[in-house]
């Protein structure tokens, strides 16, 4: 274990996690190289080179199953790459020359974040991250690649009209208007809803998607239901179960719960919707996030010795010491792929120990 590397570590976790869901991990590893870049090499006991945000302890990687009801778990990554001399804008030209060294062996269409990208490129970036991508790996087909650019990039206060400008000029302007105004508290946008992400799929045609993702901070279970019903035939009920019974609240005052609106071309209004509950700030530690999840799990139908498989691949330490390892829960509704998925942290640098909420009566 000893002066063991960033990278096998990580390889070690991604490996096993894509036997867990019958995935050949050759191309899974091979990105995951890419993506670490150089850094890969560092010994563990090293702090990280650069305070990602993708994960607690700065890992520039985050690893997800994503159960769904027709085909075995999807894993996926999320993940920072990083640059030689990391920096948000050198990270981000690192990011742009990783999808252009793949995009001919994966068949990426980058023509949309092409169209877009400028907006989200500024000089004194805001904020710790400019661009992360995601991979998705599904067997027997090419990995998928997504990427989140940062629309707070120019300071809070210009996302709005960045992402306005962004979708205009991909012809989706009336989809984010209905989202505005159905899913934003009243006077908040930029506030207490901030906009998080906007994210591409690097492929063409009709199902390709933009994704906007709003965080509520300080919001209630009410408020997360209400945004809900911006996109038809998702249930409010159902979203606001979802958050209370992964949660055990209905305010949640600690990290934002982030929803997200799925907009295809040709649709008038957003088409799916995403809740993301950051599971970690509302647990004392993963056993008990792991209780909480079981039982959505169950009630959805997802097959839970699939994660527990998971989780023994990404850790051998008792649940109960530590907390972060589930990060992550989200409820997927609409296409194309509805579902639940589950965020596992690396805990490459650190566990995060331990935290009892609340005082016990
Ligand atoms: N670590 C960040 C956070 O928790 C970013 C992040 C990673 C994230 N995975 C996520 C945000 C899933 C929402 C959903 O906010």
């Amino acid at each position: 274990m000893q002066g063991m590397s960033v990278h096998d570590r990580l390889a070690g976790q991604l490996d096993r996690l894509c036997h867990v869901v019958g995935l050949d991990p050759a191309a899974p590893v091979q990105l995951l190289s890419g993506v670490l870049g150089e850094h890969g090499q560092r010994p563990l006991a090293a702090p990280p080179v650069w305070p990602s945000g993708v994960a607690d302890d700065h890992s520039p990687i985050e690893f997800s199953l994503a159960y769904n009801a027709s085909e075995p778990p999807a894993l996926r990554i999320l993940a920072e790459v990083l640059a030689p001399a990391p920096t948000v804008a050198a990270n981000m030209a690192a990011t742009y020359d990783f999808l252009h060294h793949h995009a001919e062996r994966y068949g990426l269409s980058t023509g949309r974040l092409d169209a877009v990208r400028d907006l989200f490129d500024h000089d004194s970036p805001y904020g710790d991250f400019g661009i992360w991508i995601s991979l998705v790996f599904r067997a027997g087909r090419r990995p998928e690649f997504k990427v989140y650019l940062n629309p707070e990039v120019a300071g809070v206060d210009r996302a709005p009209e960045i992402v306005a400008e962004a979708l205009r000029r991909l012809g989706l302007s009336s989809a984010y208007s209905v989202m505005l105004d159905r899913a934003v508290r009243p006077g908040e946008l930029g506030r207490r809803d901030r906009l998080t992400f906007f994210a591409l799929d690097l492929h063409d045609g009709p199902q390709a998607r933009v994704k906007l993702y709003l965080s509520h901070h300080d919001a209630g279970v009410d408020d997360v239901a209400r945004a809900s019903t911006t996109v038809d035939g998702v249930d409010p009920a159902e979203v606001a179960a979802f958050c209370a019974r992964s949660t055990g609240t209905a305010r949640f005052a600690g990290r934002p719960l982030v929803g997200s609106y799925t907009i295809t071309e040709g649709a008038g209004r957003p088409v799916g919707y995403s809740i993301y509950v950051p599971i970690r700030d509302y647990v004392d530690d993963d056993q008990k996030a792991y209780d909480r999840m079981r039982p959505l799990l169950d009630s959805y139908g997802f097959d839970r010795t699939v994660l527990d498989r998971a989780i023994t691949a990404v850790t051998d330490r008792q649940l109960d010491r530590g907390v972060g390892l589930l990060a992550h829960v989200s409820l997927r509704l609409g296409p194309p792929r509805p579902g639940v998925t589950v965020y596992l942290s690396s805990e490459a640098y650190q566990v995060m120990p331990p935290r009892p909420l609340s005082v016990p009566a």
